[in-house]
């Protein structure tokens, strides 16, 4: 039965915490793509087909003419920063983007500046800015965030609003009795706990107001008790965490094909150089272990060593990232996998991947935002899982295991939008139509 899903009317405004590489590459994107000078490659909701029905129907739509997804021209941004560089400014600082690109969207970029930040530096040591809101309580900070939103709303003349976060990596912490009930984290909010991070801070003005949230970095976030209890109190989806690109997203096309063929693992390497502020905050010992958690889960959901431990019992995994300024966002990867085969034999397989991390992370945002904006009018609230094709480490109820393999990731994705048009899932066994086929011939 087709859900009930409310139509996408009016404007949706996309507010942003960290108005870094990440978020102006996606927003000029956007801005080049609705003046028709750049495609949407590596978005799904823009340039993705869904196959409808039996393969033999040959109905495969375009995702946004399949299901009801605001319009890029009826997208409006927003965003805070703890520096005060508007969008273009800081689009040129993130040395992304060509020169000729980001002239061509100047105007829509510079009328975009960032609110003021809810930082602590305790959380991200390698920065320090001074666009900085100042309050007694984490408590006022939330309600000044929600404040801005409603502002914002208003302002803009938007119907809906989506918060994605693509702010820095902040330093690793474990989740604690603060986190474990809305009740304990407000208590905790105007005590000013130091284990309430500022983008726990952000989650909660959102979900507070019932504004979708997804978290693109590796940090705890909303992927708390806390957090989990109020977005299904107010009705709101969310998601984490990690944005999927570059060599996780290798990680998780090639592994799922080893473990396929049943092929063994003894080791996979994977080192990395980046150059951008990305790079610098995870230069930081205690923000890169926030990194490195989400980094190394990958492997072990997708190998299941407990069920394989002939092929996987043994295998080590290591991830380095290092910082190299002369990159900038042009990350360049290797890795280096040691494999064996029929009869214990051993292989090497080496991948040398040169990659643009904003590049591969902008279309995650714009499907995320446009994704989450669904969910919320179609009455989805909590984690919505089947967003996981997109992120590194998938937030899901407690207890349940992420799924890793991105191939099941996009199978279990296009399943929900098929179940909430009412569409058969498809389940890719054939055999009814088959054999019709076979009789017909
Ligand atoms: N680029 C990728 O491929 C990729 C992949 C996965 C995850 N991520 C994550 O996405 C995030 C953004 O990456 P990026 O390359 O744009 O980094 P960036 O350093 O260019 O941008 C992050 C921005 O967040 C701001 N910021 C930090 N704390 C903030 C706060 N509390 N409130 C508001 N602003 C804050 C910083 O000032 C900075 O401008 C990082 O956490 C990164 O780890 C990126």
């Amino acid at each position: 039965m087709k859900q009930h899903i409310q139509p996408a009317e009016g404007k949706l405004g996309i507010l942003i915490p960290g108005l870094g590489a990440v978020a102006t590459t996606f927003i000029a994107g956007v801005e080049a793509v609705k003046k028709g000078i750049a495609k949407p490659i590596g978005s799904l909701t823009q340039m993705g087909n869904i196959r409808i029905g039996k393969r033999t129907e040959n109905r495969n739509p375009a995702i946004n003419e399949f299901v009801p997804l605001a319009q890029l021209n009826d997208i409006v941004f927003g965003g805070w920063d703890l520096y005060e560089d508007n969008v273009y400014e800081s689009a040129l600082n993130a040395k992304v983007l060509e020169l000729p690109l980001l002239h061509s969207v100047k105007e829509e970029l510079e009328s975009i500046k960032p609110m003021k930040a809810v930082f602590d530096q305790s959380y991200v040591a390698n920065l320090d800015g001074v666009n900085i809101k100042k309050a007694a309580t984490k408590y006022e900070l939330a309600m000044e965030l929600i404040a801005d939103m409603e502002q914002f709303k208003l302002v803009n003349n938007c119907s809906r609003l989506v918060m994605v976060w693509c702010g820095s990596t902040e330093k690793y912490i474990e989740q604690t009795a603060v986190h474990n009930s809305v009740k304990s984290f407000e208590q905790g909010l105007k005590d000013n706990d130091d284990l309430i991070a500022p983008s726990m801070i952000y989650a909660y003005a959102a979900l507070k107001i019932g504004v979708p949230f997804a978290n693109g970095a590796p940090n705890l976030t909303c992927d708390i008790p806390a957090l989990i209890e109020l977005a299904k109190e107010t009705h709101t989806p969310i998601c984490g965490k990690d944005f999927k690109t570059g060599q996780t997203l290798m990680k998780t096309i090639v592994a799922p094909g080893l473990h396929a063929r049943a092929l063994g693992v003894s080791g996979w390497f994977s080192t990395n150089i980046l150059g951008n502020r990305d790079g610098y905050v995870l230069d930081n010992p205690a923000n890169f272990k926030t990194k490195e958690v989400s980094k190394l889960s990958v492997l072990d959901e997708i190998f299941k060593p407990e069920l394989n431990p002939e092929l996987y019992g043994d295998m080590y995994h290591k991830v380095r990232i290092n910082y190299y300024p002369p990159r900038g966002d042009n990350k360049e990867s290797w890795d280096n996998i040691d494999i064996f085969g029929w009869l214990g034999y051993p292989m090497q397989i080496k991948i040398n991947f040169l990659c643009r991390d904003s590049i591969l992370a902008a279309p995650i945002v714009l499907d995320l935002a446009l994704f989450m904006d669904l969910a919320k009018r179609a009455e989805m609230s909590g984690i919505q899982e089947w967003l996981s094709f997109y992120l590194k480490s998938p937030q899901t109820l407690e207890g349940l295991p992420p799924e890793h393999d991105i191939f099941k990731q996009l199978i279990k994705l296009q399943n929900t939008l098929r179940h909430m048009m009412g569409e058969d899932l498809i389940t890719h066994l054939g055999l009814d139509y088959y054999q019709e086929l076979v009789d017909s011939m």
